[in-house]
């Protein structure tokens, strides 16, 4: 929506976290011209951005001032409400990915029900707004279920697994009186956690990067090991096949991010989110493009990088908050032992669990990539002395 003259296209990202920092920080060596809406001045992104604009990064007037100062517009988180995207694209403000993609990353109900239209291997599930709802459904599935919210939750923060009617009842109960819409799934049996990073871009092209062991948890990705080790061909390939087939069937622009589960004989979805995502950042330095790199060629239609790996295995391990502050006077012990890996650091406040950094580290064999990674992230978090 910017004046037709410019040359170098202005790329607008909703939301200031370490996703924005990192598109960023891609967005440099594209030479576009990147900004991003933050909330505050001490958000990750906005710490290092040349272009920020301070705004309600959920609100109508902030989300369409911010459009119009931009020829597109794309996101690092999946809040902004749907009116707002609606006015937004109504008002001629290009959103990448659109609403219609971003509808299923917003709300697991809707992306549930597309799944199943697509026929995607999913969990058993269903939209809950009883007890009756979830005893009726754990009678066939059996107990544990997972309850989740539709709407809101990242980071394991709306979802419960819950092992019998009474635990169910606080999760129903408390949902209701705060008007959270639920769904229940049966808990899958799974032997680890993947993910699968796809791009696709508007004229249609798509990148598939190979599919990642991811390790959560209480709901948070620790590990990254890029490919996951092991994978049998067929299921590798599968789950590319289905996060492409997803990426088209949505029409998705941008990074694509499916989280699935491995079962003994298949992939099943858990989850999407439209932007780059956790699981992705090994790719700064493992793969030809990163995940950045490609969200932003893709959101621009521009011709989508190599998604190749540079290394056998990349390991990427989350940096959480811990009890010290002071992470960057640990660099000095980590980097002198291990000088192949690599540091990553959001600029947040430490607190303890919050994600401030990663570290990557790349080679042949993953067990002493994944050691290597932990150490030093568990040193920076002030594990060890
Ligand atoms: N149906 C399920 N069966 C077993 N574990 C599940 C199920 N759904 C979620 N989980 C576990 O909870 C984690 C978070 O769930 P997810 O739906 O991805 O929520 P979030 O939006 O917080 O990432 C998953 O990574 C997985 O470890
Ligand atoms: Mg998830």
């Amino acid at each position: 929506m910017s004046e037709r003259n410019r040359i170098v296209p202005r790329v607008g990202m909703v939301g200031g976290g370490q996703l924005s920092r990192m598109t960023h920080q891609a967005g440099i060596g594209l030479g576009v011209d990147f900004s991003v809406l933050a909330a505050s001045p001490t958000d990750s992104a906005a710490l290092v951005c040349g272009g920020v604009t301070l705004g309600d990064d959920r609100g109508l007037d902030d989300v369409l001032a911010f459009a119009k100062a931009h020829d597109v517009v794309t996101f690092d988180h999946e809040h902004v409400p749907e009116p707002v995207l609606r006015a937004v694209e109504e008002a001629g403000g290009l959103l990448r990915p659109g609403r219609d993609a971003l509808r299923f990353a917003q709300d697991k109900l809707r992306m549930r029900t597309r799944m199943a239209e697509l026929g995607a291997p999913s969990p058993r599930w269903r939209a809950v707004t009883t007890l009756e709802h979830v005893t009726g459904f754990a009678e066939g599935a059996g107990w544990p279920v997972v309850l989740k919210a539709a709407r809101g939750g990242y980071d394991g923060k709306g979802v419960w697994v819950v092992g019998d009617s009474g635990e169910a009842r606080g999760v129903v109960d408390r949902a209701a009186a705060e008007e959270v819409p639920l769904l229940v799934e049966e808990k899958v049996d799974f032997s680890r956690e993947l993910a699968v990073q796809v791009a696709r871009s508007p004229h249609g092209q798509v990148a598939v990067y190979p599919v990642v062991e991811t390790v959560q948890r209480g709901g948070i990705c620790h590990e990254v090991i890029a490919p996951a080790p092991d994978l049998p061909e067929d299921k590798a390939l599968r789950a590319q096949q289905l996060a492409i087939e997803i990426a088209q069937a949505l029409d998705v622009t941008g990074v694509l991010a499916v989280e699935l589960f491995e079962t003994d004989d298949d992939v099943v979805v858990n989850e999407l989110a439209m932007r780059p995502h956790n699981s992705g950042h090994w790719s700064i330095e493992g793969a030809r493009t990163s995940q950045f790199e490609q969200h932003l060629r893709a959101v621009l239609n521009l011709p989508l990088g190599s998604p190749r790996t540079n290394a056998p295995y990349t390991v990427m391990a989350n940096l959480l908050g811990g009890e010290d502050p002071e992470v960057y006077r640990r660099y000095l012990h980590v980097m002198a032992k291990d000088p192949e890996v690599k540091v990553h650091f959001y600029g947040k406040d430490v607190r303890p669990g919050r994600k401030i950094g990663h570290v990557t580290v790349m080679g042949d064999d993953y067990r002493d990539l994944l050691e290597r990674a932990r150490d030093a992230a568990s040193y920076l978090r002030g594990e060890q002395k």
